[in-house]
């Protein structure tokens, strides 16, 4: 293949051996993100301690969870709480999710006064409270309304407005073939697929074929999302599908070091880094939720930090005396008794944590999510 002939998927890559530089930077409209890693929004999991520690480990591009459009007519919904946006987790995607272009260009109009450098909306979740509600992956079966909730949030502000969606409904549909063109028609300056079906919800394998599909199809980048959990595998898919940065959900868990993984860095974390990733994430958790909510929302990270130190029959007691303790300082503490030097660590990470004003996004964080 010569240079001239070098067709559109395999833009910035290094041929002969089809590496994609993951630190290269990029553009989204005119929005530059700096590398090819972007952290997924998922509810229930992507607050901000999640997205600030993904800048950290080498996402260029982190997202909110969704937040809900129907709160802005009735603010009875259950909620998280509400949306804070601190000055080191730009670029930052909001996501927004709902049926009524009106109500979209609304909530769209609040993200971009709140700060946001994109507005992500979600056609991508198959939970039934939410495309009961006509949002969601629903969406992707009605194209018309699709685009025009695409139309007036694009109209609606200046910054760039993303699209993030699953390859249909069913098993085996190939939708997001034929909604993808006409929402970048619509105004969406980029699409992540997540080239799962609503039903398959995450069972089965993300069939990134769609994803090389789409790229060819459309003239914006293209986000891959779905099963990429290494370096190798987000290698393999930017190479083979063209799209422009990898989506990593999962697998960031309780592990951004999957993230520097995926960007080169090969250090296995040491016990003591694993325990104070951990209680920053307690602290700026608590500080965001406050106490009562955190200490049930954070039950689930013990586990999936745990994990990061090895064989589950050393961590597996540790973590069910976590899970058991009634106060976050007691976590703390039994956790500083399993890793003592982690202060240390600990304390360096808070000094080099920006201060600074927070702007707080007056939209409910969904309970519900998924995409
Ligand atoms: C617990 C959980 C919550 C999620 N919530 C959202 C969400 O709110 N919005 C969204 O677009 N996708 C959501 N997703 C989908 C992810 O963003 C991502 O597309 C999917 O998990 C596939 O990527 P992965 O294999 O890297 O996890 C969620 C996924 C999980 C596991």
């Amino acid at each position: 293949m010569t240079a001239d002939n070098v067709k559109l998927p395999f833009r910035g890559y290094d041929l002969p051996s089809m590496q994609v530089d993951l630190r290269e930077s990029w553009l989204i409209g005119p929005v530059e993100i700096p590398t090819r890693l972007v952290l997924a929004p998922m509810a229930g999991v992507s607050v901000q301690a999640f997205r600030r520690q993904g800048r950290r480990f080498g996402a260029g591009l982190v997202c909110s969870e969704m937040v809900s459009c129907a709160g802005l007519s009735h603010r009875n919904e259950k909620t998280l709480g509400y949306l804070r946006i601190a000055a080191d987790e730009h670029p930052l995607a909001v996501q927004i999710f709902g049926g009524e272009p009106g109500v979209m260009a609304e909530a769209a109009r609040m993200v971009e006064d709140a700060g946001a450098d994109l507005v992500d909306i979600n056609f991508g979740c198959p939970v039934r409270k939410v495309t009961k509600t006509g949002a969601g992956a629903t969406c992707l079966d009605e194209p018309d309304r699709a685009c025009r909730i695409v139309e007036a949030v694009a109209e609606a502000i200046s910054i760039p407005v993303s699209v993030k969606m699953r390859r249909g409904i069913l098993n085996g549909s190939r939708t997001c073939l034929d909604v993808g063109p006409r929402l970048v028609e619509a105004g969406a300056a980029t699409l992540t697929l997540h080239p799962r079906s609503a039903r398959q919800m995450y069972t089965g394998e993300a069939d990134h074929s769609l994803t090389a599909e789409l790229v060819e199809l459309v003239d914006v980048p293209v986000i891959a999302s779905g099963d990429i959990v290494s370096r190798a595998k987000a290698q393999t898919v930017l190479a083979t599908t063209g799209a422009e940065a990898v989506m990593v959900g999962r697998a960031a868990q309780g592990n951004p070091w999957a993230l520097s993984e995926i960007m080169g860095e090969n250090d296995d974390p040491t016990r003591e880094e694993v325990v104070a990733e951990l209680v920053l994430f307690i602290r700026e958790t608590v500080r965001e939720l406050g106490e009562h909510r955190a200490t049930g929302f954070l039950k689930k990270f013990y586990g999936w930090y745990l994990g990061q130190l090895g064989a589950r029959r050393i961590t597996g007691p540790l973590k069910q005396e976590l899970v058991q303790l009634a106060t976050l300082a007691e976590v703390e503490q039994r956790l500083f008794v399993a890793a003592p030097g982690a202060r240390f660590v600990l304390e360096r990470l808070e000094d080099e944590l920006p201060q600074g004003d927070e702007v707080l996004l007056d939209l409910p964080i969904s309970i519900y999510g998924g995409g």
